[in-house]
């Protein structure tokens, strides 16, 4: 079989992470036996300058007709000036509402040798091992009507949250199902004490929650909730949210890794191609040095042989490379090392390689 994988790099260090990321699944794949084509395609800032739009219709068709889609980051402040269609976001806005990937994993662990990097204390990290459920093509990022008009003081502006029964829904039932497999307790974060399509998304919850009965569901608040994260981060399993607060938790989980760029996802719908990337964003201030840390794209590959895949296996052999890699100390700047990008993706690449090849001896 061969694995028809569409790569779009992005901006900043999009493309450094997406080329080391895209060296570890080669290897996966000859090692596996499993054929792998890549197609590369513009997306964001590159796309506007080459395309003079952010999604590129092409872009999006080749998505559509690959087994997985893997991204980098989009956007910087060469683009930062432009408005609402235009931006850079707005690409990959379009992309995930195009390919319907309504469900967005962001696993959040903490190596123990990283403890110590959080600035929260390590006692309170220690032992983290999370995934943050994040609805993603609903709420306030879609919601019509949207709109900005008039002038002076009188000038306003509207997003729209908007939610229906059958959106949270779905993406309950990811969030169920992902709980089942682990800890089996699902928390459900809303603002159902001001917002009614919080209230709405709680009674939906509730709903499902009948049909998994071996899953513990609470309800939190998500001001009490992003307070929680700081405090009792390893008391929580599965996480399931709205758009935007899953956007605004998931950065500050961030920190309890030790760095934004550990942090991997995948985002999944009903069947199509998933996108793979890691959860940071281009980081302008260190792009074009080298020096990004890869292991969170390179953890989205793991995610992407996981679901696009089914291949748990290959998943868990670059998973434990990349903790067998962080506990010999191989650590970009942002944990505190001196390791390249390229160092690190070379690091990874010998450590899958000797545990698929004693996998195989053992087979
Ligand atoms: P950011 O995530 O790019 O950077 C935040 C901080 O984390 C910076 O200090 C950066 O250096 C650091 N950082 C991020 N990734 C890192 C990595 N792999 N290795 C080491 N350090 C890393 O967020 P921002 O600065 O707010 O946004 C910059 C641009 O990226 C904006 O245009 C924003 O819209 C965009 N963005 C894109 C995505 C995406 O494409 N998925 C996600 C978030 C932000
Ligand atoms: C993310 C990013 C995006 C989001 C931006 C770049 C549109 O922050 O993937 O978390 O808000 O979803
Ligand atoms: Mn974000």
């Amino acid at each position: 079989m061969t694995l028809r994988v569409v790569s779009l790099p992005g901006d900043g260090v999009g493309p450094e992470v997406v080329e080391t990321a895209l060296s570890v699944l080669s290897d996966v794949c000859s090692a596996a036996g499993i054929g792998l084509s890549v197609e590369e395609r513009p997306i964001g800032g590159r796309a506007i300058d080459t395309a003079g739009e952010p999604l590129p219709a092409d872009t999006l068709a080749a998505c559509r007709g690959a087994d997985a889609v893997l991204l980098g980051a989009v956007g910087g402040p060469r683009w930062d000036h432009l408005r609402g269609e235009q931006r850079c976001e707005a690409g990959l806005l379009g992309l995930r509402r195009g390919l319907g990937v309504f469900a967005n994993l962001r696993p959040v662990r903490v190596h123990p040798a990283l403890a110590g990097r959080s600035s929260l204390r390590s006692e309170v990290v220690r032992g983290t091992d999370m995934i943050v459920v994040r609805e993603l093509t609903g709420g306030a990022y879609f919601g019509e009507p949207r709109e900005r008009s008039g002038s002076g003081p009188e000038e306003m502006a509207r997003d729209s949250t908007v939610y229906t029964a059958r959106e949270v829904e779905r993406v309950a039932r990811v969030a169920f199902r992902l709980a089942a497999s682990r800890r089996r307790r699902l928390t459900s974060v809303d603002k159902a004490n001001v917002l009614i399509t919080s209230q709405l998304w709680r009674d939906v919850v509730t709903r499902v929650a009948a049909e998994f009965p071996e899953v513990s569901v609470e309800h939190q608040l998500v001001d009490s909730f992003a307070m929680r994260l700081v405090q009792r981060p390893a008391d929580v399993d599965v996480v399931v949210t709205e758009n935007l607060f899953g956007d605004i938790l998931s950065d500050e989980a961030g920190v309890l890794a030790g760095s934004l760029g550990m942090l991997p996802s995948a985002s999944l719908g009903d069947g199509g191609p998933g996108v793979y990337e890691p959860i940071h964003g281009s980081a302008p201030d260190i792009a074009g040095r080298g020096v990004a840390n890869p292991y969170g794209a390179i953890l989205s590959v793991a995610m992407l042989l996981r679901h696009a895949l089914g291949r748990d296996d290959l998943a868990a052999a670059v998973e434990a490379a990349v903790d067998e890699c962080i506990s010999a100390g191989v650590l970009t700047g942002d944990l505190g090392g001196s390791a390249g990008t390229a160092a690190v993706g070379e690091a990874v690449r010998r450590a899958t390689g000797r545990r698929l090849a004693a996998a195989g001896a053992a087979r």
